[in-house]
């Protein structure tokens, strides 16, 4: 896997430069891993957001980590997966490139993702996971100076999938260093 890995655990609890939230439209916190970063950021994080009024689906935006171990959150607003006919592909892709971009853009060089939209917002998670990993896999090529991508699972089951995933579109590139 060379700069991607994929890991087991609690994305609050990264030591990576930046972690990346599943948020909504309103960045203002909800349930799942938005509202798992935002309690253990504390309430610093939601006064910085209410500032930026709100991400369009498939954008990003950068903020300070205030209490969590990461400097920075990267808020990215995941599509809502209807019946995989309406763009979500293409939306969901849009939101770890624009988080990649906007970490880059800060000279940050490691990453950690959570399984953007396969919460509440519904994603299959083996159809994310092939479009999140050749998104990542697509930025990593064409950024050397990114150090380290991780998509942080919460459970083993996720994990099994992006790994499988993993195998299924990379298994050939083994022995190539990315
Ligand atoms: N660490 C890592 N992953 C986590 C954590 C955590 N602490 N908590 C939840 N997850 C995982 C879920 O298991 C799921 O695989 O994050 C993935 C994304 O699920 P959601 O958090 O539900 O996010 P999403 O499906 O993108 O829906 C976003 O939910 O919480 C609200 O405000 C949020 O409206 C937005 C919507």
């Amino acid at each position: 896997m060379g700069r991607f890995e994929i890991v087991v655990g609690d994305i609050t609890a990264s030591d990576a430069e930046a972690i990346v939230n599943a948020a909504n439209e309103s960045l203002l916190g909800g349930g799942g891993v938005d509202g798992a970063i935002h309690r253990a950021a504390g309430p610093e994080l939601l006064e910085e957001c209410r500032k930026l009024r709100g991400c369009p689906t498939g954008q990003a935006r950068l903020t300070g980590g205030y209490r969590l171990r990461a400097k920075y959150v990267i808020h990215t607003v995941g599509p809502v997966y209807r019946d995989g006919a309406h763009g979500e592909a293409a939306a969901l892709a849009s939101c770890y490139r624009a988080s990649l971009e906007t970490a880059e853009a800060r000279g940050i060089r490691e990453v950690d993702f959570p399984s953007i939209s396969t919460g509440v917002f519904h994603y299959p998670v083996a159809q994310a996971a092939a479009v999140a990993e050749k998104a990542i896999m697509e930025f990593l090529r064409a950024h050397p100076a990114m150090r380290r991508v991780r998509m942080v699972c919460h459970d083993e089951a996720a994990a099994r999938v992006y790994r499988q995933t993993y195998n299924q579109l990379y298994a050939g590139e083994k022995e190539q260093r990315l």
